[in-house]
């Protein structure tokens, strides 16, 4: 095991995370704006952010967010729907303005009720996608009652997701935040037009950690954390320098109380620690070397953005950094992620 106290890498960016709106927005911008240079914003707001005008203007709230002394760019999605107009959507990604689409199938995750109940009608959309080169950002989960939840991103992979590449060729996909070996295997599989998003959290915890000894709601996201077989796989994707898989936090704030709730929402808070949870995970697999490409080379490739040019340098200290256990606003609060283990890693 080669011994680091520090390292320097290109400024990372994140390609999977929610910022919300109001109050939460103000509250957690900050965190996500001071480590990473841009991040792909989910477009799971009430109402949903589903057209060009509607991203414009959220684009503004966040810029309003993002301290001055911060360089950050909020890179905008738009939620795919049935109704999703296609020259809106062409005219979004022509500007500049669009990133990529969205698609939630309905009811598979917090606030997708407007998503996708039928992947054919939305076809003609997907197919001005493949045209232009504008990515669909999936959340790889059916819905369907008799599927059992863990079986959820396995069973998607085959009966929705490989269907559309087929039927799309040159559809460019990313998978995001999987969350099994089965997802893992199929980016592996395909040649071109597939990468996914790893979050932090998946590479730290399975399912144990949420279920045993007391029920953790803090630990509970979606897709839900698998076995510890599937954590492994995502860990060995994440370091091994393969172009395909890139951070996506997926940090995804909700207030504590509606986390510790006999109805608990779905997402962890991880945008204030998790180039610390990173580099001493990758530091575990001895890959500290493999990290900038995780979380500042191989997603940016993907997207076609250039590569950041500003640094940030990570260094081990001999005690743990306090991060703080909540974020607080008035009135509420938000849980930070707790990996679990001591955190020496910190952003200098
Ligand atoms: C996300 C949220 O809260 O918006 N929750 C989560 O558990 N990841 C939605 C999502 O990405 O599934
Ligand atoms: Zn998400």
């Amino acid at each position: 095991m080669t011994n680091h106290t520090a390292i320097t890498i290109r400024r990372p960016d994140d390609y999977h995370l929610h910022l919300r709106d109001g109050e939460m927005l103000k509250l957690v911008t900050p965190d996500s704006s001071r480590d990473f240079a841009r991040a792909i914003i989910m477009p799971n707001l009430v109402p949903p952010v589903t057209t060009t005008a509607l991203a414009e203007a959220y684009k503004a709230r966040i810029e309003e967010a993002i301290p001055t002394e911060h360089d950050f760019r909020p890179l905008m999605t738009l939620y795919l729907t049935e109704s999703t107009d296609a020259d809106d959507l062409e005219l979004g990604a022509k500007s500049g303005l669009i990133s990529a689409v969205k698609l939630y199938p309905a009811g598979a995750t917090t606030n997708s009720d407007s998503g996708v109940k039928s992947i054919e009608r939305v076809y003609p959309v997907l197919e001005r996608m493949a045209e232009i080169g504008l990515p669909l950002c999936v959340h790889g989960e059916v819905t369907d009652a008799d599927i059992d939840i863990f079986d959820r991103e396995a069973v998607f992979i085959e009966r929705v997701l490989d269907p559309i590449r087929q039927a799309i060729p040159g559809l460019r996909v990313v998978m995001e935040h999987i969350t099994t070996k089965d997802g893992v295997d199929y980016v592996r599989s395909a040649e071109k037009d597939l990468a996914a998003t790893l979050t932090t959290h998946h590479l730290i915890i399975n399912r144990n950690h949420i279920l045993v000894g007391g029920i953790k709601p803090h630990y509970y996201c979606l897709p839900v954390a698998k076995r510890e077989v599937h954590r492994l796989a995502l860990v060995e994707a994440a370091t091994s320098a393969d172009p395909r898989f890139f951070l996506g936090t997926d940090s995804a704030p909700h207030a504590t109380d509606t986390k510790e709730n006999a109805c608990g929402c779905a997402g962890c808070y991880t945008s204030i620690n998790t180039l610390s949870c990173l580099a001493q995970v990758f530091e575990d697999q001895d890959a500290l070397d493999k990290l900038e490409l995780f979380t500042s080379v191989n997603g940016a490739n993907f997207y076609g953005l250039p590569l950041t040019e500003a640094r940030t340098r990570l260094v081990k200290q001999d005690s743990p950094v306090n991060y703080p256990q909540t974020v607080d606003s008035s009135g509420f609060n938000v849980t930070v992620f707790d990996p679990g283990f001591p955190l020496y890693w910190k952003v200098a």
